[in-house]
């Protein structure tokens, strides 16, 4: 499969961290060491979306324009209406929100998050325009029963038949093992590799010339240490960074090795 249409797409995800300030401050650390070297990697940063507008205002303050500021979550439910606490997608738009993460793992096993919520949150952001990081992974258990395949191309074909890989354009999958998340060990390459080449082939074989917009991510204790081993495997586009998207320093290290 060719890959050289795509340069690499590195997006941090704060999860429940973080601060206004930091927001502020990470915007302006970033642009200074940006303004040293320009990675050629796309970049965008998730927060919690209590901070997304002062992240927008900070990243357009510095002139960081190739930094994409996003959402955590979206709510099933479109526009407005009585659904209290939810935040729809429009929302996340208005608040400048260029990208979000569904289906994270942590949503998944601690909130019940199902393919079928991931589905209608993918539509609801397709429609405003917003682009989906997806995220799929299997647990140790799964791994060590030899499922890790079935449990991850289950994922990823629920939402490719529930919203169609048109939804998915200019968006991602993100493969994020269960067990590498927050374990300060990345998976190996040689267990990256071939579930990425899998997700890309199920991503073609849904329409090989919508696939091409269509990135696969990996996501799992990435650190500037491994990222450039992991950026260079061939069907990986990208990296889904949590931990080390909290300080400046370490998510520009990492989009640094991206091409
Ligand atoms: P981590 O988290 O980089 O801290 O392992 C990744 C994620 O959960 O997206």
């Amino acid at each position: 499969m060719d890959m050289k249409g795509r340069s690499s797409l590195v997006v941090g995800n704060w999860k429940m961290n973080g601060s206004l300030a930091l927001a502020e401050n990470w915007a302006k650390e970033l642009a200074a060491l940006w303004r040293q070297a320009a990675p050629a990697a796309e970049a965008g940063l998730c927060v919690p979306s209590v901070f997304l507008d002062r992240l927008v205002r900070s990243l357009r303050a510095e002139g960081l324009e190739a930094v994409e500021p996003g959402a955590e979550d979206v709510s099933v439910r479109e526009g407005c209406g009585a659904f209290t606490g939810e935040v729809s997608a429009s929302m996340l738009r208005d608040a400048g929100a260029r990208l979000c993460i569904v289906g994270h793992s942590e949503r998944r096993t601690l909130f019940g998050e199902s393919n079928a919520s991931v589905v209608l949150k993918v539509k609801a952001l397709a429609a405003q325009g917003i682009r989906p990081i997806v995220c799929v992974g299997e647990t140790r258990e799964e791994r060590e029963a030899g499922r890790t395949s079935e449990v991850i191309l289950a994922q990823v074909r629920a939402v490719l038949e529930g919203c169609g890989i048109e939804s998915l354009s200019g968006g991602a999958f993100a493969y994020e093992p269960l067990w590498a998340i927050g374990s300060g060990a990345a998976a190996s390459l040689e267990q990256i590799e071939p579930v990425h080449a899998a997700i890309r082939a199920a991503l073609c074989e849904a329409d090989a010339g919508a696939s091409e917009k269509v990135r696969v991510l990996y996501g799992g204790s990435v650190k500037p240490a491994n990222a450039s081993a992991i950026l260079a495997l061939p069907h990986v586009d990208g990296a889904l960074v949590g931990g080390a998207s909290l300080k400046a320093e370490s998510f520009y290290g990492i989009c640094a090795c991206g091409r």
